[in-house]
């Protein structure tokens, strides 16, 4: 044998013996990406998405590979849906709900009852509470009935509460009193019997008065027999004010209710600019936000509200806020994608 040839069979000898090592036969491909590494935990991980960004392939191929789940950031709004009064269009919900069936992703309908982007129809007069609770039961469950099958949890009334644990002064508390709520998930309930059915909202991440509002209402709704199965809390957090405290055991003392917890709208802001500093910064609060779920059995997944910070709400709503999420403008990973990787395992 030349000593060349010597050598290629000897190089191959040394891979196969390290491709051995490191992928024995029987073993599982190492996962790759968020999604893979969460389902190991039994969880998901997944990003929002919106239907403007469904022309830009760069950020449909991120989308479509490293998430396990995605929700609609606005396609299933009332105003989405059903812009005018009974007349119900589910285009941009369908188109969300495609891309995900296309790429074996969980889909998490958002939401049916909302006091923000509600279409003027409904806004723009005074209705009694008996037209308002027909109204209201036809969106629910045409909505509902319509993405049958194709959705694993609604967030069937998002932000019900104010800052201090009251109810908030919604057109629907309002018209309705406090067992709007209660309907909602009847009725949701009805037209879908299989999604799981959350109460949703921010700043619960913590244990405090607007998340022990949350506790005491499903503690009643559950021994009333009102179908609610899932807290959602949002987690949209601010680098200025500070981690929130308790987020595990506020998750825990939900599981205990009896309810599965999700993580619906993950994303960490800063005053801008930022600097490597706050991205640190940043990277370990989504560790630690991850790692919450992980350590309690009922937390069934995280979202993030888009994976972006090219297609980030933040700018928009805080001004001179933003890089919120763990791809900078470029979809880059930033150092909280390789935070979140690694407390999943990766
Ligand atoms: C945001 C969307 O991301 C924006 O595109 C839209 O302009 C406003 O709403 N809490 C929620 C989400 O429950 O529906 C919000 O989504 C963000 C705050």
């Amino acid at each position: 044998m030349s000593l060349s040839r010597h050598l290629i069979a000897l190089s191959a000898a040394v891979c196969l013996a390290a491709g051995l090592a490191a992928a024995p036969a029987t073993a599982e491909p190492r996962p790759r990406t968020l999604g893979e590494l969460a389902r190991k935990h039994h969880k998901y991980f997944g990003s929002a998405t919106d239907n403007p960004e469904f022309t830009d392939a760069a950020y449909l191929k991120l989308l479509g590979s490293e998430f396990g789940q995605t929700t609609p950031g606005n396609a299933m709004k009332w105003y989405a849906t059903e812009p005018e009064r009974g007349v119900f269009d589910f285009t941009a919900g369908d188109e969300v709900v495609a891309f995900a069936k296309a790429h074996h992703q969980k889909v998490r309908g958002h939401t049916l009852v909302w006091h923000s982007q509600l279409p003027a129809w409904l806004t723009e007069r005074d209705w009694t509470a008996e037209e308002l609770r027909a109204v209201l039961k036809n969106h629910i469950q045409t909505v509902v009935r319509h993405y049958k099958g194709q959705v694993i949890h609604w967030d069937v009334v998002n932000e019900a509460f104010n800052e201090d644990g009251t109810y908030r002064e919604s057109l629907f508390y309002k018209t309705l009193g406090p067992g709007y709520i209660a309907e909602a998930l009847r009725w949701a309930h009805e037209a879908d019997r299989h999604a799981k059915l959350y109460l949703n909202d921010y700043n619960v991440d913590g244990i405090g008065p607007k998340s022990d509002a949350y506790y005491t209402l499903i503690k009643q709704l559950k021994a009333d027999g009102v179908p609610v199965e899932g807290f959602g809390i949002q987690g949209h957090l601010a680098l200025q004010y500070g981690f929130p405290a308790d987020v595990r055991q506020n998750m825990q003392r939900f599981a205990d209710l009896g309810v599965e917890v999700a993580v619906t709208e993950l994303d960490i802001r800063m005053n801008l600019p930022a600097t490597p500093s706050m991205l640190a910064t940043q990277a370990t609060w989504y560790a630690d936000y991850v790692k919450a779920c992980l350590a309690v059995r009922k937390c069934v997944g995280v979202t993030i509200w888009d994976y972006t910070d090219k297609y980030s709400w933040i700018p928009s709503v805080f001004p001179g806020e933003g890089a919120a999420l763990p791809y900078d403008e470029n979809l880059r990973p930033k150092p909280a994608y390789h935070a979140i990787r690694e407390v999943l395992g990766g």
